[in-house]
């Protein structure tokens, strides 16, 4: 078994070997700003509540109140969290010309406010509500002000409909436009790296088996081991914050020298 370092130094070398690279992160990526993830042990939400009641789109409807609470507190945590230095490091790449966009499950927005281009937020966003009627979408400030007045069904200022935060609760489609540049990123990628992903959830899970069957490569950065670890060039299971900025670093010097 290979030590940590080669592994670093095998990353460094995938990514400068490299001209179109996708990064696919999930919610280990945002551990590391306060936000908690679904599936770690221990620390993961669906250790406290259960995924069936909370975070079901029928679940929401039968009784937006019960949900909201726990949303809040998760929404909370996320609109005080900050980019780390994985969300950092990410950007670096970026700026040397070599990865294409991120594909993200994430609803927290910090790939973007780290300043990545051309996000694709495959799960939709927290920052902003949308009318279960009418489809317009508002700053999510527009639903928490009336949850914060004691409305439990906060509701579309315009139709009335019931407002949900603009994410993907479990039971919702993806959206198509979404889908279609997904699938138009991963046709053209030759490096894959999945960030803090247990690569459970679906559709998005697919879409490393299906970069693996165009002919790209793979790596993996993740604390627990996943069902593609052996199909992978290189997997590291360590924190993001800990290897991805010193993979950076060693490409950038790399590069340059
Ligand atoms: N920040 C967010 O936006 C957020 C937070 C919680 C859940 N979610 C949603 O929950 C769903 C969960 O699926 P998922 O695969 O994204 O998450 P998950 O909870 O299923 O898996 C997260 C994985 O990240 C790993 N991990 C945790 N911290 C890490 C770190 N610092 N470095 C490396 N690995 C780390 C864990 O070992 C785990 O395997 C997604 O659909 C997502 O939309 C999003
Ligand atoms: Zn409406």
């Amino acid at each position: 078994m290979s030590s940590l370092e080669d592994k670093i130094e095998k990353l460094s070398q995938l990514i400068i070997d490299s001209k179109n690279i996708v990064i696919l992160t999930g919610a280990g990526m945002s551990t590391e700003s306060g936000i908690p993830d679904f599936r770690s042990p221990d620390t993961g939400l669906w250790n406290k509540v259960d995924p069936e009641k909370y975070a079901t789109i029928h679940s929401y409807v039968a009784n937006p109140g019960r949900n909201l609470k726990m949303m809040l507190d998760l929404g909370t945590k996320i609109f005080r969290a900050k980019p780390n230095k994985g969300h950092k490091a990410i950007t670096k790449l970026q700026k040397m010309g070599k990865l294409i966009g991120v594909l993200t499950q994430n609803v927290d927005g910090l790939h973007q406010k780290a300043r990545t281009q051309n996000v694709v937020e495959l799960h939709g966003t927290v920052n902003e509500a949308k009318c279960m009627r009418c489809k317009r979408v508002f700053p999510i400030t527009e639903m928490i002000n009336q949850v914060m007045k004691g409305a439990m069904n906060p509701s579309c200022g315009i139709c009335f409909g019931l407002l949900k935060p603009n994410a993907i609760f479990f039971g919702e489609p993806l959206e198509s436009e979404k889908l279609m540049k997904a699938d138009e990123m991963i046709a053209k990628c030759d490096l894959l790296i999945v960030l803090g992903s247990s690569l459970l959830v679906y559709p998005v899970a697919f879409y490393p088996r299906k970069a693996l069957s165009l002919g790209a490569k793979l790596a993996i950065i993740n604390i627990q081991e996943t069902d593609l670890d052996d199909d992978a060039e290189v997997v590291i299971h360590k924190k993001i914050g800990d290897t991805l900025p010193k993979i950076i670093e060693l490409v950038e010097k790399r590069i340059n020298a």
